[in-house]
């Protein structure tokens, strides 16, 4: 693959990047420093230019996939969309693997469990309908419509994850992308899984373990606000309590 070439430099930027699994260290590089740089593309040069066995994931470069967040300068946030000009203080940069997350190596961390709490907050559409039946239509200015309107745009980078106390001190919680994912559907009048899906998220380790601190929503790149999706989760598994539609 022929060498990407690399324009004139203003500098250097001072770069530590954590090698290895969970049991690895920060390693430093120096990187030329460039005009509308991205923390992916100083990733990448150190890939390319001085050590290609360095592993990292990304896809889309435009914040649509979700592939790219890592830790950067002590915070969560995706790599592609984040310019170095505002983040490296004193040109300096400290990138790592997302928290509250198995490191694989190097950069990329193992979305399973991320991904099966996904699958245990029964973040999965349960169809209410068969294909032969006419589309459903759902109304735009419909209450629950409205109710999932910002939550069904998250793309499951795991940022808020990261950022998340909770998580990091409780194994079982579910976590604000699960919950908000589980919010979607709970307000999907398609769906016939909320008898399930509430059982579920009002368990141990469910949305009653929120903390309500806002981590999630103050690192969430496309500002969405699973807090939000949680306390409505809250309401919604505490009225079912009270119609006898939960068992305690
Ligand atoms: S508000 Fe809840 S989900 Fe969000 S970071 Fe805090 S404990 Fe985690
Ligand atoms: S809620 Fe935001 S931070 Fe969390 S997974 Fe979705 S897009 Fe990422
Ligand atoms: S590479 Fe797709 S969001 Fe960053």
């Amino acid at each position: 693959m022929p060498e990407t070439p690399v324009p004139q430099s203003s500098g250097q930027l001072s770069v530590s990047l954590w090698r290895g699994g969970s049991e690895g260290r920060y390693e430093s590089y120096s990187v030329p420093r460039r005009e509308s740089q991205t923390v992916l593309d100083v990733v990448t040069y150190v890939q390319r230019h001085i050590d290609p066995t360095l592993s990292y994931r990304f896809a889309c470069r435009v914040g649509m996939c979700g592939s790219c967040a890592m830790t950067v300068n002590g915070r969560p946030r995706w790599t592609c969309r984040t310019h170095v000009a505002k983040v490296a203080d004193g040109g300096r940069l400290e990138i790592g693997p997302l928290e509250n997350l198995p490191v694989i190596k190097d950069l990329a961390t193992d979305m399973q469990p991320f991904f099966e709490k996904w699958q245990q907050a029964k973040g999965v559409f349960a169809p209410s309908q068969t294909r032969a039946d006419p589309m459903a239509r759902i109304k735009p200015d419909s209450r629950p419509r409205i109710a999932a309107d910002a939550a069904i745009e998250c793309i499951n980078c795991g940022v808020c994850y990261a950022a998340c106390d909770t998580v990091r001190w409780n194994a079982d919680y579910l976590g604000p992308a699960a919950l908000n994912r589980a919010w979607t559907l709970v307000n999907d009048e398609r769906d016939a899984g909320n008898p399930a899906r509430l059982q579920a998220i009002a368990a141990s380790g469910g949305c009653h373990s929120c903390h309500t601190h806002q981590s999630c929503q103050e690192h969430c790149p496309l500002s969405l606000n699973p807090t939000a999706s949680i306390a409505g989760l809250k309401r919604r598994t505490t009225a079912a309590y009270l119609k006898g539609e939960l068992k305690a």
